[in-house]
């Protein structure tokens, strides 16, 4: 897989082990920067790594910040893309196999490197449900998404 990996000044000292553990596990790394700590404004990073998923330069998405909570809430301004903010191994597990989340939100200012490797390790080695109930379910976010909610029970 191609993985996007994008993230603001507090976010950068997670970058570089996650960076390792996607290389490790096989896959190739897009990197969107930010590659310092010098202070930046996390919506436009988060903003590169949400369109190169939209857009299939990447299968899968990366954003780390201070708490992962900006820029969770940035990638998922765009279209087609699916941000989950994950803490714990079992929610990005979760994420992928009944959400379909194609991106990661992780906070580098609440993780530690070696939780925050599992958590994304995780999320990488799990594929999405094709249980009718989770698909189901998406499609019914999609609706949201693109304003075809049908009525819901
Ligand atoms: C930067 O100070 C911090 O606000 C940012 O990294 C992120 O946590 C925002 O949600």
């Amino acid at each position: 897989m191609r993985v996007a990996v994008g993230n603001d000044h507090a976010g950068y000292p997670l970058q570089a082990p996650l960076i390792e553990l996607i290389k490790s596990s096989g896959h190739q790394v897009v990197n969107f920067g930010t590659n310092n700590e010098d202070p930046v404004d996390y919506p436009g990073f988060a903003a590169k790594v949400a369109r190169a998923v939209r857009d299939g330069q990447a299968d899968l998405g990366v954003i780390i910040c201070g708490t992962g909570i900006g820029s969770s809430i940035a990638a998922n301004k765009v279209e087609g893309v699916y941000c989950a903010l994950c803490s714990d191994p079992y929610s990005a597990r979760m994420a992928r196999r009944h959400n379909n989340a194609n991106v990661i939100a992780l906070g580098a200012r609440v993780l530690g490197p070696d939780l925050a490797t599992d958590i994304l390790r995780a999320f990488l080695e799990s594929q999405p449900s094709n249980e009718p109930r989770h698909a189901r379910r998406r499609q019914q976010v999609q609706q949201i998404e693109t304003g075809n909610e049908l009525a819901q029970e």
